[in-house]
């Protein structure tokens, strides 16, 4: 099998890559000679694992949802990252982030942030780590997601409204990357996801391989082998998915199914279908699927789930559905609102929009009553209730 992790120039496949203006070459540059030292030293891995032990509640339950499987006709594991402090798998990531940060003595820390869970889990490490915290966000995910800005700002954060492009994480990105632009020499860009420049796809997929490496023991002392027969999970800009699938991308035994935003429709122009309507481009640093118009302009993206709505994607993911190593499903607004409610009442836990989306993909694959299926659940539905009961009203 093709080996599917990054190459020694930060590409996989023909992906990925660092194009940074040349105000950031040092620092993107700085990052990628001191990212692997740190992470595999045994200081940091000692630092790093006792936070996750103790302050996220790690390991996250891989629980066999039993109605949820007699409705799908096989073994449906959950990977509980909703049950990780702050709600969702990015504090696996800030953890890290801040402590890399930390040992490179930086002192100022910036974020962009989507649904906000990516914005609360680094100021939560921020106030933590007694460091100073800027969040961008999009205005209009600052309105749809406002608990979360709440919660920030409680933290001891500063967030900025973004009011360019459709106000949505994109948007928020590009401030970011203009405010480290110039801060270039003591400010730490923590990215939320398996995007921008290389190291980050590669450093971010490192820190939330700790999913798929409980993955492993959990399936191994649960079901008597340690791989599953599929792996499912949301796709934003990749970074629960490729924590989900990183131990086993080389493994030919095991399918790998993604799902990402279809909103209203692929077709429809209102969609974060990014890996389905992208054409390669390049987006935050990174060479990759990006939904553009035939002159390279990028396209808004649409899709209920604030998370879930960005016009690139990680580029692993984009070479893992070029060769078809990954099944890339799109999942509408309604088939994700449907399967929140599913889950909720068959096994009462109400999921984040994001996650819903993951497990609208059920319902479009044939399984075997034998097949062992893990699905994360990358965060829970707090943030998401307005629009659950909107939806109740509705129905
Ligand atoms: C709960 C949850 N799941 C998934 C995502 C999507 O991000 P990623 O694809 O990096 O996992 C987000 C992003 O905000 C999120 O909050």
């Amino acid at each position: 099998m093709k080996d599917y992790q990054v190459n020694d120039d930060g590409y996989y496949g023909e992906f990925g890559g660092a194009y940074v203006p040349e105000i950031l070459y040092g620092c993107v540059e700085e990052l990628r000679k001191n990212y692997l030292p740190i992470i595999q030293s045994e200081s940091f891995k000692n630092e790093f694992d006792g936070l996750l032990r103790d302050y996220v509640g790690r390991p996250s339950p891989l629980y066999l949802a039993p109605r949820l499987s007699e409705r799908y006709g096989c073994r449906i594991y959950l990977k509980r990252e909703d049950l990780n402090h702050t709600g969702a798998h990015k504090i696996n990531n800030t953890i890290g982030q801040i402590l890399i940060a930390k040992r490179m003595g930086k002192r100022r820390i910036i974020a962009e942030t989507g649904a906000g869970q990516h914005g609360v889990a680094t100021a939560t490490v921020c106030a933590l780590m007694n460091m100073e915290c800027v969040v961008y966000m999009g205005k209009t995910d600052v309105e749809r997601q406002h608990i979360n800005v709440q919660k920030m700002e409680m933290l001891g954060a500063t967030v900025y409204p973004v009011t360019s492009g459709n106000m949505t994480l994109k948007d928020a990105t590009n401030e970011a990357i203009r405010d480290w632009c110039c801060h270039p020499s003591d400010t730490y860009y923590i990215i939320g996801s398996t995007v921008g420049p290389h190291p980050y796809p590669d450093m971010v997929a490192r820190l939330q391989s700790v999913i798929s490496e409980e993955i492993r023991k959990q399936l191994s002392l649960q079901e008597g082998r340690d791989y599953p027969d599929y792996l499912i999970a949301c796709v934003g800009g990749g970074s629960n998915a490729a924590g989900t699938i990183y131990h086993y991308v080389n493994d030919d035994r095991v399918k790998i199914v993604l799902a990402e935003a279809g909103g209203k429709g692929i077709d429809t122009g209102m969609s974060a279908a990014t890996i389905q309507l992208g054409k390669i481009g390049i987006i935050h640093g990174s060479k990759t699927l990006v939904m553009q118009s035939q002159d390279g302009q990028i396209e808004e993206p649409y899709s209920i789930s604030a998370g879930l709505d960005y016009p690139g994607i990680g580029p692993i993911h984009a070479n893992l559905a070029t060769n078809k190593r990954a099944t890339v499903l799109a999942i509408n607004d309604d088939e994700a609102l449907n399967a929140a409610f599913e889950l909720t009442r068959l096994e009462g836990i109400i999921p984040a929009l994001e996650s819903a989306h993951a497990l609208g993909a059920l319902g479009k694959l044939r399984f075997r009553p034998e097949d062992v299926v893990v699905l994360t659940v990358s965060g829970r539905g707090d943030k998401d209730m307005e629009t659950y009961i909107r939806e109740m009203k509705n129905k």
